[in-house]
């Protein structure tokens, strides 16, 4: 099966062809799958991208035509794509920034257009400084419109250097046009991308999720991989509503099943399994009702998946999660780990295969 660059196209502003030998794309990715998603941009958009920090990826030998289309249309595995106007030291002045920051607006045909300056509490100090005097600037070639904006200069801190990355915004209805409901703990769909591409795409089969929420890992693993069904199951009637409300555009027939995750008499022969188990201060469920949720979706998923089925499992804690699949190895072998941070949660995500 052909693997095509799976992209999002935000409101269309700029001529990102020009100037990319000079000034490289940066994506900006899930905090701990820098790895993982340069993989992810390899195999599937042919884009040779090298890790510049925690949470970015930085072009390095891919042609300049393809950088543009990625601007243009971010990859759904990033939360957007930048070109690197400029990078300052901690003492980096203002005036360096706008200049730097004109010299990117003029190459790239953005003069006056509306942007948004996201730069998050937890950049540095010199981040934030930078950034209100940026917000004040009267020179800076772009225009401050936080409600209606179509471009993003996001400031981020990287090794003592605050980097100035201008790119296309993608708003929240072009990011994700199924998302018509959510559950309380539903998983940012970007993450939820990434993780869903840790599996190579499967050509026919179902793909189960045993703790479905709202359906975001279903809806993101359909939109990548060729599964013909899919099955949620969840313990609450309110996931099952966002479910049917989430999944309703997706080719195939889908389906959702009130109850526990872990009976196994809910589960059917599968291609692919995904979940996102509770776990945290908002789950009031004791440990030994979680311990065993764990244990079965672990034990249903090496009963359940076909021969070289794949489950991409997701939670806060890595000590269930590593003793659920202990206790399932002979049938269903870990492969890979990886450990992601998003919205001060951390997720240790395990892929396994069934053998
Ligand atoms: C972290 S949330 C999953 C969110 C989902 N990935 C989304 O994006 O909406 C965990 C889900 O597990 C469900 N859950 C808790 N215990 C369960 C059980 N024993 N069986 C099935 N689902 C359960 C909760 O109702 C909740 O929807």
């Amino acid at each position: 099966m052909s693997v095509e660059l799976h992209t999002v196209a935000p409101s269309a502003v700029g001529a990102w062809e020009r100037g990319l030998d000079r000034w490289p794309v940066v994506f900006a990715v899930p905090k701990g799958l820098e790895g993982a998603c340069a993989g992810i941009a390899r195999r599937e958009g042919q884009l040779r991208l090298k890790p510049l920090g925690p949470g970015f990826l930085q072009s390095d030998k891919t042609a300049a035509e393809r950088l543009a289309a990625a601007l243009r249309a971010a990859p759904l595995w990033s939360f957007g794509s930048f070109v690197l106007a400029g990078k300052l030291g901690e003492a980096g002045d203002a005036a360096r920034a706008e200049q730097a920051l004109n010299g990117a607006v003029e190459a790239f045909d953005l003069a006056d257009q509306p942007y948004w300056l996201n730069c998050p509490k937890d950049e540095s100090e010199a981040a934030r400084r930078l950034g209100a005097r940026l917000l004040a600037s009267k020179t800076l070639r772009l225009r401050n419109v936080p409600s209606d904006y179509r471009l993003t200069l996001r400031l981020a801190t990287v090794e003592g250097e605050v980097l100035l990355l201008l790119g296309p915004s993608i708003s929240v209805k072009e990011r994700f046009p199924y998302r018509r409901d959510d559950v309380g703990a539903s998983i940012n769909p970007v993450l939820a991308a990434a993780m869903v591409r840790l599996a190579p795409p499967a050509e026919g089969g179902l793909a189960l999720d045993p703790t479905c929420g709202s359906g975001t890992l279903l809806a993101e693993r359909l939109a990548f991989s060729g599964e013909a069904e899919a099955l949620g199951i969840d313990i609450s009637a309110r996931a099952g509503q966002a479910f049917a409300a989430n999944l309703q555009d997706r080719p195939g027939p889908f389906r959702f099943q009130l109850g526990n995750g872990a009976d196994p008499e809910l589960w059917a022969p599968c291609r692919t399994v995904l979940s996102n188990l509770p776990f945290g201060i908002r789950v009031r469920q004791p440990r030994e009702e979680l311990d065993a949720l764990y244990t079965g979706v672990a034990k249903n998923a090496a009963r359940f998946l076909v021969p070289g089925g794949r489950a991409i499992v997701t939670s806060s804690s890595k000590r269930l999660l590593d003793e659920a699949f202990a206790r399932a190895r002979d049938r269903l072998p870990v492969l890979a780990r990886y450990r992601a941070e998003m919205g001060g949660l951390v997720y240790q995500i395990v892929v396994a295969a069934r053998s």
